[in-house]
């Protein structure tokens, strides 16, 4: 930093310093990275993001030691695990509890990025690596998912893998591919295994160091979307910016102690969560013969099934509207320059067509993987002239209201068993869904904005 004098280090820190950056890296990620000073309760969340990565690696490490990945053994190990093993019960419960919070926190973590605009110029690649680690996440639940070989483990799988058999041509031959067999069977277990214990774990750490090297590179945004780094003192430091240690490490503390109280009261007063988090069927071994009366993700995919359950045959004629609405909306928008304005248009006629020409449940499938994926998109699709909901219009406040009740109430539908009514209601929460995305870049710059202060608004406390 300019005008501050180079400390060098001396004793055991001197050794090392001399042959490792330890003092550069604290300094360059601690106490000398600065943040804005006004970070609120919804920041707690990447902090709490590693904490629950690092429960699920220590506790992951410690099943791993009695675990069996044999269909012939791995419920029994698991029960082993649950009745025999020294408090192997608090490792199994903290493992189940912190997959499903791990999903919590991330959905407040994404939460707090879209109110805020974090994945606006210039963190778009801080939130590219957050949607990385999402995908990555998502795999990881599934593939751990399959180990405990209960009734649902088994037919889960058996389900999600099934899906891929809709894709056209290659799709019979890529389920088996994965699969390892014609149905689940020892040779899928011991292949998901591989991926849950090492390949997933090892890419979501990768990931989640590359989203902290990119956000320190660019610096944290704010509630406000102000960027701090556009006032600076003589020396310069940010003026609304403070060391993030010790001030938000300390900070932080409060966040993982109130955390720590929510998870151990799950962990040990409600470590099924009536059925959410560890589900009954799962407490029956896997029974190839016997498929379950309903058959449904856990909660933390069940929005995203809605809307692959929701993609009927009759909907795909409502997908078709949809997408020669927008060709034509493209075709006359003037705003779109060059061949963007011709060659999407094209693209959506083709999948007009297409619709008609695949399966539905291949048009699900697509549904499914491109509503998350369609996240990675937000930083071009958002237009807005500001970055936080704070200085929005109030009807965009509305939206997003109505965009995170919609995804409840998908995730509602999708651990409910299908029935015509909730078909219809997750096909109109489908749409809405797409249409908040698609329809970013117009609804996004209509409105009166509020004018943006020059320093960021913060109260002392
Ligand atoms: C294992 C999962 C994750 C971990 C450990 C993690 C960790 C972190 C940490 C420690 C921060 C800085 C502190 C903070 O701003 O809260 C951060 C910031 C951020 N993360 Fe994540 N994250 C994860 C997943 C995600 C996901 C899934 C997304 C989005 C799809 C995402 C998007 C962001 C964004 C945009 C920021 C910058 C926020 C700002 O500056 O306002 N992260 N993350």
């Amino acid at each position: 930093m300019a005008g501050d004098k180079v400390v060098q280090t001396t004793g055991l820190m001197g050794w090392i310093d001399r042959r490792f950056p330890l003092t550069k890296m604290f300094k360059e990620h601690m106490s000398e990275y600065y943040a804005p000073k006004n970070f609120n309760f919804w920041y707690f969340f990447g902090s709490l993001a590693m904490l629950v990565l690092v429960i699920q690696i220590l506790t992951g490490i410690f099943m791993v030691m009695h675990y069996k990945p044999d269909a012939k053994l791995a419920f029994l190990s698991v029960e082993y695990i649950m009745r025999e093993v020294p408090y192997g019960w608090i490792i199994r419960y903290m493992h189940s509890t912190g997959a499903s919070m791990f999903f919590v926190v991330v959905y407040l973590h994404m939460l707090r990025g879209l109110f805020y605009g974090s994945y606006r110029k210039p963190r778009e690649l801080v939130w590219i690596f957050g949607v990385c680690i999402f995908l990555c996440l998502m795999a990881e639940a599934f593939f751990g998912y399959l180990l405990p070989w209960g009734q649902m483990s088994y037919w889960g799988a058996q389900v999600i893998v099934n899906l891929f058999s809709a894709i056209p041509f290659v799709g019979d031959g890529l389920s088996t591919w994965i699969r390892g067999d014609f149905v689940v069977s020892d040779a899928t277990l011991n292949r998901f295994f591989a991926f849950h214990v090492i390949a997933i774990p090892l890419v979501l750490i990768g990931l989640v160091v590359a989203h902290i090297i990119a956000l320190h590179e660019v610096g944290s945004n704010n509630p406000d979307g102000i960027e701090i780094k556009a006032n600076k003192d003589r020396n310069g430091r940010p003026l609304d910016g403070i060391p993030f240690h010790p001030y938000y490490s300390v900070h932080d503390i409060l966040g993982v102690a109130g955390f720590l109280l929510v998870f151990a009261a799950i962990m040990f007063f409600a470590p099924t969560m009536g059925g959410y988090f560890l589900e009954a069927n799962n407490f029956l071994p896997a029974d190839p013969y016997k498929t379950p009366p309903h058959i449904a993700p856990v909660w933390y995919f069940t929005a995203f099934y809605s809307m692959l359950r929701a993609t009927t045959d009759e909907f795909t004629w409502a997908l078709i509207a949809f997408a020669l609405f927008f060709a034509v909306y493209i075709l006359l928008n003037k705003n779109i320059k060059g061949l963007w304005r011709i060659l999407w248009p094209v693209v959506l006629v083709l999948v007009a067509v297409g619709l008609r020409t695949f399966d539905a449940k291949f048009w699900g499938v697509v549904v499914m993987g491109g509503t998350v994926v369609i996240l990675g998109f937000l930083p071009w699709l958002d237009k807005s002239p500001v970055k936080s909901i704070r200085y929005r219009p109030t009807w965009h406040k509305f939206l997003y209201a109505i965009f995170i009740v919609d995804f409840i109430v998908l995730c509602i539908i999708g651990t409910k068993a299908p029935s015509p009514l909730l078909n219809i209601v997750s096909q109109v929460g489908t749409v809405i869904y797409l249409a908040f995305f698609f329809f970013m870049p117009v609804w996004s710059r209509l409105g009166k904005f509020k004018q943006v202060p020059d320093r960021v608004t913060f109260k002392q406390h």
